[in-house]
């Protein structure tokens, strides 16, 4: 079968690879949508792992139901990508992201368990998910990125009545701006660098209003916006500008929570944090019942995620897409590949 395969600094080969066979343990699915996320286009700035069919945020079709005796054949699912190991202190408490091995062989994100970018995965059974017949293929697929900001806003805390800034207008960024909203907060402003993205956001009404942050006069137009600071900032890009601008865009005794990935280290003034008293709280993935709670919120009508997908693309234009969503100058956040058209 046909796969994108990461073979060198932001390029794709479109090769064949082997077709999983069942073994009466792992679900057999047939990918009928899988989502690009920025998560994905760090390994494919790098080139690396050389070999990665990445894609792991995706609906499928079960084609062998392996040892999940409630699955069907042609049963709808999305699966949490990740591979916690199901027994130590953080798997047994609800928190599948703090267990050592959960990254280690997630799908899409590891070399042995390829994603969404091919027509047919074995994904581990305990994982998988059902999705309810009102919830759409597209909306499946966009699950995973949601949970991730439902995550971030659940550890920011947000109060009702809080200003909160969300840096960085990609999917992460927009969801997270969608929960905020639905968590309370009086106003919600994203700042970005893509204006594109930027104005985007406020279009979509999940912001009150955007920032640009390669404005000179950043710092002073979100002061005088918020009349002196933000309660609540979001870092959802992961980068040394950005958070310097966090560290001066929040109030006195307020949070910051870093969601965004970067690579190489990022370098801040530690003396804002201090002299400000700020938390400083990182977010990684979700828990199981956060993306669960994903798919009754978009299955019961609470959450529009529909209006983030940009673009239904074939394997073939996988190269273009991760292009236009690094072009700094598009407006589209969430593209997505469908293997079958
Ligand atoms: N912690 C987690 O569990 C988790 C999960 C998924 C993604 N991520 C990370 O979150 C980040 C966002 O993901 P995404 O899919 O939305 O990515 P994305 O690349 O689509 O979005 C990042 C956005 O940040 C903007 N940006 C860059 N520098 C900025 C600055 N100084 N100020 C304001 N905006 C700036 C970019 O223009 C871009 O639109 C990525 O780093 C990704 O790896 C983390
Ligand atoms: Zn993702
Ligand atoms: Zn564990």
């Amino acid at each position: 079968m046909k796969a994108a395969v990461l073979d060198d600094v932001k390029k794709f080969k479109i090769t064949e690879i082997d077709k999983p066979t069942p073994d009466n343990e792992k679900v057999i699915i047939d990918i009928i949508k899988t989502g690009i996320c920025g998560s994905d286009i760090h390994n494919w700035d790098a080139g690396a792992p050389k070999g990665l069919v990445m894609g792991h945020e995706f609906t499928g079709k079960v084609v062998d139901p392996g040892n999940r005796t409630d699955l069907k054949i042609g049963d709808r699912v999305t699966t949490l990508p990740i591979s916690p190991c199901g027994h130590c202190e953080a798997c047994e408490t609800g928190n599948p992201q703090y267990c050592s091995e959960t990254w280690l062989h997630a799908v899409g994100l590891s070399l042995d368990n390829p994603g969404g970018l091919t027509s047919t995965i074995a994904v581990r059974p305990d994982m998988v998910l059902k999705l309810p017949d009102n919830v759409k293929d597209e909306e499946g697929a966009m699950v995973e990125p949601t949970a991730v900001g439902l995550h971030a806003v659940h550890l920011a805390d947000i109060k009702v009545g809080d200003k909160v800034l969300i840096v960085g207008g990609g999917i992460i960024g927009l969801v997270s701006a969608m929960f905020a909203k639905l968590e309370g907060a009086q106003y919600v402003a994203v700042s970005e660098t893509n204006e594109a993205r930027g104005k985007k956001s406020v279009k979509l009404n999940v912001a009150d209003d955007w920032f640009n942050a390669k404005d000179e006069h950043f710092i002073e137009n979100v002061m005088a916006k918020t009349n002196g600071g933000f309660d609540i900032v979001i870092d959802c890009s992961g980068n040394t500008k950005a958070v310097e601008s966090e560290l001066m865009s929040v109030k006195a005794g307020g949070t910051i929570v870093l969601v965004g990935v970067s690579t190489k280290p990022i370098e801040f003034a530690s003396i804002l944090a201090v002299m400000k008293e700020l938390k400083i709280q990182g977010a990684i993935a979700y828990t199981k019942e956060e993306f669960k709670d994903c798919i009754n919120l978009i299955a019961n009508k609470k959450i529009d995620v529909m209006k983030f997908v940009d673009d239904i693309l074939p394997l073939e234009d996988v190269q273009k897409a991760y292009e236009r969503l690094t072009s700094g100058t598009d407006d589209a956040v969430k593209i997505m590949i469908d293997p079958n058209k």
